[in-house]
C-alpha cells in the first residue's frame, strides 16, 4: 500500500502543481499563500480515494486526476480556515507554519476563500469533453452538498460550539450522538463524497453508487476517531501538527467523551466494517480494503 500511495500521490502533486495559479501572477501574496497552503505536503487521502474507487468501479484513474484534485483544494481550504485563530487556533500544519502564521490573517482568510472556489471550479472543468458535462454537473453538485451549512461547515459549526460543554451535566446519550454528528459532517462528509466523486464519474447505477458512498461514510467517521486518536497518542514529529489541542480547546472528541480505550475499540470496530463494505464492491481482497487499514493505522 505504501508504494502504491507514493505513486499515487506522486501523480496528484503534478496536477496540482498544474492547477494552481503561477507563482508571480496577480494577485501574487494571495497566490503564494494558495501554493504555500497546498504545496506544503499531506497526505493526499481525498484524491487517492477518489482515483481507487473509480478504478474499482471500472473507470480509469488518471481521466479523473484533476477532478480528484479539486477535492484537495477544497480540504486544503477547510484546514487553512480551520486553523486560525478564531477556529482551533493552531500554529503547526504539515510540519510548517499555518498560513495565518507565515503570512497574516487576512491573507489566511482570503486564500482559505480562492482554495474552496478554485476547487468548485476545478470540479466543473474537468474532465474535460462534452460527453462528461452531465457527470461534471453531478459532481459539483455532489461535493458542493458534502461541504456546505448540511455537511463540512455545519460540522465544524458544531464542533465550535461544542467545545467547553463536557463539563455540562447533558446526558451521555445525548453527547455521544452529538460527536457522532460531529465527525460524520465535518470530516465525514467530504470523505465520503470523495469516495463516491469517482464512482459517480465512472458512470454506476444508483445501486453501486449507495455501496461506494457507505463505505465512504464509515471510513469518514473511522477517519476522524483516529484523528482524535493521533492527537493525544502521536507527536509533533509524527502529526505535523501540535498534540495534545483537543484536550486543551476543551474539544469533544472520541478520546476525551469516552476515552482512549474506547476510542480504540470503535477505530477497530470500523476498521472491520469498512472491510466487509470494501469487500462487496471489490471482493475479497483490494485497495479499498487496504485503504481501510491505513486509515485507522496512520501515524500521521
Ligand atoms: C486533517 O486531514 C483534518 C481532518 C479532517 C481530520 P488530513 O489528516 O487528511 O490532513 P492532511 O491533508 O494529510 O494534511
Ligand atoms: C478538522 O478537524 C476537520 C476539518 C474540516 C478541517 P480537526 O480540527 O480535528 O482537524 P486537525 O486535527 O486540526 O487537523
Ligand atoms: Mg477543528
Ligand atoms: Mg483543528
Ligand atoms: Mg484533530
Amino acid at each position: 500500500m505504501n508504494k502504491r500511495l507514493a505513486r499515487e500521490r506522486e501523480s496528484i502533486e503534478a496536477a496540482l502543481v498544474r492547477l494552481l495559479p503561477k507563482e508571480g501572477a496577480w494577485p501574487v501574496r494571495l497566490n503564494r499563500a494558495m501554493r504555500y497552503a497546498v504545496l506544503g505536503g499531506g497526505k493526499r487521502i481525498r484524491p487517492v480515494l477518489a482515483r481507487l474507487a473509480h478504478r474499482t468501479a471500472g473507470g480509469d484513474p488518471d481521466v479523473i486526476t484533476e477532478a480528484a484534485c479539486g477535492l484537495e483544494l477544497i480540504h486544503t481550504y477547510s484546514l487553512v480556515h480551520d486553523d486560525l485563530p478564531a477556529l482551533d487556533d493552531d500554529v503547526l500544519r504539515r510540519g510548517r507554519a499555518t498560513v495565518h502564521v507565515e503570512f497574516d490573517e487576512p491573507t489566511a482568510i482570503m486564500a482559505g476563500d480562492a482554495l474552496l472556489t478554485e476547487g468548485l471550479l476545478v470540479l466543473a472543468r474537468y474532465p474535460v469533453g462534452e460527453e462528461w458535462a452531465g457527470r461534471r454537473v453531478a459532481a459539483v453538485q455532489l461535493v458542493a452538498e458534502a461541504v456546505s451549512s448540511r455537511g463540512m461547515v455545519g460540522g465544524q459549526m458544531e464542533d465550535l460550539e461544542s467545545a467547553g460543554q463536557l463539563s455540562t451535566d447533558a446526558e451521555d446519550g445525548d453527547m455521544a450522538g452529538k460527536l457522532e454528528r460531529i465527525h460524520r459532517h465535518k470530516t465525514g462528509r467530504l470523505l465520503q463524497a470523495s469516495v463516491e466523486l469517482g464512482a459517480l464519474l465512472a458512470g454506476v447505477d444508483d445501486e453501486s453508487r449507495r455501496r461506494f458512498s457507505g463505505y465512504g461514510a464509515s471510513l469518514g467517521l473511522a477517519f476522524q476517531v483516529a484523528d482524535d486518536i493521533l492527537d493525544c497518542t502521536a507527536t509533533a514529529e509524527e502529526l505535523g501538527k501540535s498534540p495534545g489541542k483537543d484536550d486543551a480547546a476543551d474539544k469533544l472528541t472520541w478520546v476525551t467523551l469516552f476515552g482512549l480505550e474506547a476510542a480504540q475499540t470503535k477505530l477497530g470496530e470500523l476498521e472491520e466494517e469498512m472491510v466487509l463494505l470494501a469487500r462487496e464492491l471489490e471482493g475479497p481482497s483490494g485497495v479499498l480494503a487496504e485503504l481501510a487499514h491505513f486509515v485507522v493505522r496512520r501515524r500521521n
